[in-house]
């Protein structure tokens, strides 16, 4: 696994240690119309040779861009909730925190400066976001091959969607690159051995005018090279990486000046799979054995 603090150069075709990256990408993406039409064989196929994959067609940017404007149009800086002291009926339901700074309290020091918009599939679908969920979470359920509906519309087994928003405001949101390894963790002490993360790209980085930022974004190391996905992706492309990935947000749009009153910067949406905790803090059980520094 690559240094997830070295930087690397970004979106070459070729990285500087002749890997072609465009042929990778070419083989890790693939067109679809629906979750049904997902081979879990052959998305496994392609995980376990890439350790990530692109899944297009399955979610329309069109549902991506009408969602957006509601998110835009309905924020307001003062829903914001603090970093921590949520219960689980809080984020169980349409919630939002902001969360800025080292984040030790989860058990790993990960640095970051970002919004969550908490939305399950049981509470209200103010965004119109339901449909763009429940098309990943069905994607999820193919890569783990359970039934495509598993744990979307209410919990079972005592596994919930955790469906939510992700915004990294611009004039410096980010999240340090790292691997996943607290939500793993959990699932593995439940029973779920493998890992892997689904995203939802919901914005476009580059200077056309349908674009939602200028620099940074969200990025992933293929063979040691940084790429940052929403340079190529479309609205509604789900790309998933896999619990080795190194990953992350590089600081959006740092020539703009941070503004909490707006809803500027990049957005992205996840399906991840939660244990429903009857108790605050009750993730620390899993996870104080399991601090790392990097
Ligand atoms: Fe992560």
């Amino acid at each position: 696994m690559s240094d997830p603090t070295n930087f690397h150069p970004t979106n070459r075709s070729t990285a500087s240690n002749g890997v072609d990256i465009a042929s990778i990408l070419k083989e890790a993406t693939l067109h679809l119309e629906s979750a049904e039409d997902i081979s879990t064989a052959q998305l496994a196929e392609i995980l376990n040779t890439h350790s990530f994959a692109i899944i297009k067609g399955i979610i329309k940017p069109e549902d991506v861009k009408q969602a957006k404007q509601k998110i835009k149009s309905l924020y307001s800086q003062d829903n914001d909730n603090p970093a921590t002291g949520e219960s689980p009926e809080d984020i169980m339901g349409n919630y939002q925190k902001l969360s800025i700074g080292g984040a030790e309290h989860s058990g790993v020091y990960r640095p970051r400066c970002m919004r969550t918009i908490y939305n399950p599939l049981w509470a209200e679908d103010k965004y119109g976001m339901h449909k763009i969920f429940r098309a990943a979470a069905q994607t999820r359920n193919a890569i783990y091959g359970w039934d495509l509906d598993y744990c979307i519309d209410e919990v079972n087994d005592g596994f919930w969607t955790a469906a939510r928003i992700h915004h990294y405001p611009a004039g410096g949101g980010f999240l340090v690159s790292h691997v996943d390894d607290v939500v793993p963790v959990v699932q593995k002490a439940e029973g779920i051995s493998r890992y892997f993360q689904p995203v939802v790209v919901m914005s476009k980085k580059g200077t056309a005018d349908d674009c939602d930022f200028e620099t940074g974004g969200g990025f992933f190391d293929i063979q040691g090279e940084r790429y940052y996905y929403e340079a190529d992706a479309e609205l509604g492309d789900i790309v998933i990486y896999s619990g080795a990935t190194v990953h992350g947000v590089a600081d959006i749009d740092l020539h703009k000046t941070f503004d909490p009153r707006n809803c500027q910067g990049r957005l992205a949406a996840f399906v991840t799979v939660y244990r429903k905790f009857e108790r605050k803090g009750q993730l620390q059980d899993y996870v104080s054995t399991e601090k790392s520094v990097y």
